[in-house]
């Protein structure tokens, strides 16, 4: 087992990243400290630890940091002693990567590159430097097949291609200068704390709200889903098991195709939520819209060697997942308020007027 004691985990505001550092406090045996460095982005909801920043104080601090920025980097690396790196922080939404692609180039490309450029001048003391990505970066597949480890990068979106270059840049600075790294691509993400831009967040608030459900195209393209909890366990047993260099597939083995998330949706919502004052159900509410430019047509991974080699499993299946995650939206409007006044309001109203 690997062990470290100041971990900086960047990003540690935003959907996942929250998740990973309450799943570390709370749930596994390290003992040491963790330092979220986010630039709260639109993306990034300090409210979403309120939790965490209350119950472990000293070991859990915030720092409201850009990794675009080297020397804040510098700073943080130093007055922390940070000994290893958990890195989340990337703009992350595909939609957005289409209609202005800058921020993914400097903040994926150029944000990874600095941090690993800082860890890299403090070598004698970083452990590990744990890079997460995404199955986007292979490309996409046709209606058989899957993603491994061994699967040739082909991104589309300038989103999937960002995340490429970031794992090439990882991947040479443990190839050519010794860094100690590892990297996990993983497929579709669901859970708390989501972004209501993403699929199921967007659907259930929409949904709960009687607004119209915008699927793109006719909504057969296929994705593979993951409880985020378990995305969580899936990175914390590379950090502390995989050997330097290495990468591994994360994924739920749980291919579903959007129309039918979005139909599972409808239903949780018309189960758990009063109804509609027209008193027709939620599906009701589905709108076909315009296509995403080149649209990936399907993901699913292979994570065979994953629960082989370090034995990893998942522990959520899609019924109780997709049903504790509706749930979560319903029960928790001052989350959903605080990210609802944000800038990604003004955001949706610039680029989405037309849905
Ligand atoms: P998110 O958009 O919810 O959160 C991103 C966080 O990064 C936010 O808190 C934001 O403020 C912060 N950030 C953005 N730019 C920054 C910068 N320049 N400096 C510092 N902080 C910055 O994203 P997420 O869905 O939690 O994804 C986290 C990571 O996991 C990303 O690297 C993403 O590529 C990867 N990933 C996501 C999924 C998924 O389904 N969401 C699946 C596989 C991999
Ligand atoms: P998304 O949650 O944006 O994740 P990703 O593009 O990274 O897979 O989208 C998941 C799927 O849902 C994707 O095929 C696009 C589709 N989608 C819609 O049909 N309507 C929407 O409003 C959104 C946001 C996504």
């Amino acid at each position: 087992m690997r062990s470290f004691q100041n971990l900086l985990v960047t990003g540690g505001a935003g959907f996942i990243g929250s998740n990973f550092i309450r799943y570390v406090l709370r749930q596994t045996d390290f003992a040491g400290r963790i330092v979220n460095l986010d630039a709260l982005t639109y993306a990034g909801n300090p409210l979403s630890l309120e939790d965490v920043a209350r119950d472990f104080p000293g070991r859990y601090v915030f720092e409201h940091a850009d990794i675009r920025d080297k020397a804040a980097l510098a700073r943080i690396f130093d007055a922390y002693g940070i000994d290893a790196v958990c890195h989340f922080a990337a703009e992350s939404h595909v939609d957005r990567s289409i209609v202005s692609p800058d921020d993914f180039i400097q903040t994926n490309i150029v944000g990874t590159f600095n941090l690993v450029q800082a860890a890299r001048e403090r070598m004698d003391r970083i452990v590990l430097f744990h890079h997460v990505s995404t199955d986007e970066v292979f490309g996409s597949l046709g209606d058989t097949g899957y993603f491994s480890e061994t699967t040739a990068y082909a991104p589309h979106s300038p989103y999937s291609a960002s995340k490429a270059a970031s794992d090439h840049i990882v991947r040479a600075y443990h190839d050519t200068y010794g860094l100690p790294t590892t990297l996990s691509n993983c497929s579709n993400n669901y859970g708390p704390y989501q972004f209501p831009e993403k699929l199921v967040p967007l659907m259930t608030l929409n949904a709960l709200e009687g607004r119209p459900l915008p699927v793109y195209g006719e909504g057969l393209n296929v994705r593979d889903w993951l409880y985020v909890e378990d995305h969580c366990s899936a990175i914390w047993t590379v950090m502390t098991r995989a050997a330097v260099g290495e990468t591994y597939c994360v994924g739920g083995r749980c291919e579903q195709r959007n129309i039918d998330i979005v139909r599972r949706i409808c239903a949780l919502v018309d189960r758990l939520a009063p109804p509609l004052p027209s008193g027709a159900p939620r599906e009701s509410l589905i709108t076909h819209v315009a296509d995403r430019l080149g649209h990936d047509h399907r993901y699913a991974i292979d994570c065979s060697r994953l629960e082989r080699d370090l034995g990893w499993r998942q522990s959520v299946d899609a019924d109780s997942g997709f049903e504790k995650t509706v749930r979560w939206y319903l029960t928790n409007p001052a989350w959903v308020d605080s990210v609802r006044t944000g800038a990604y309001r003004q955001w949706i109203e610039r680029n989405y007027a037309n849905r």
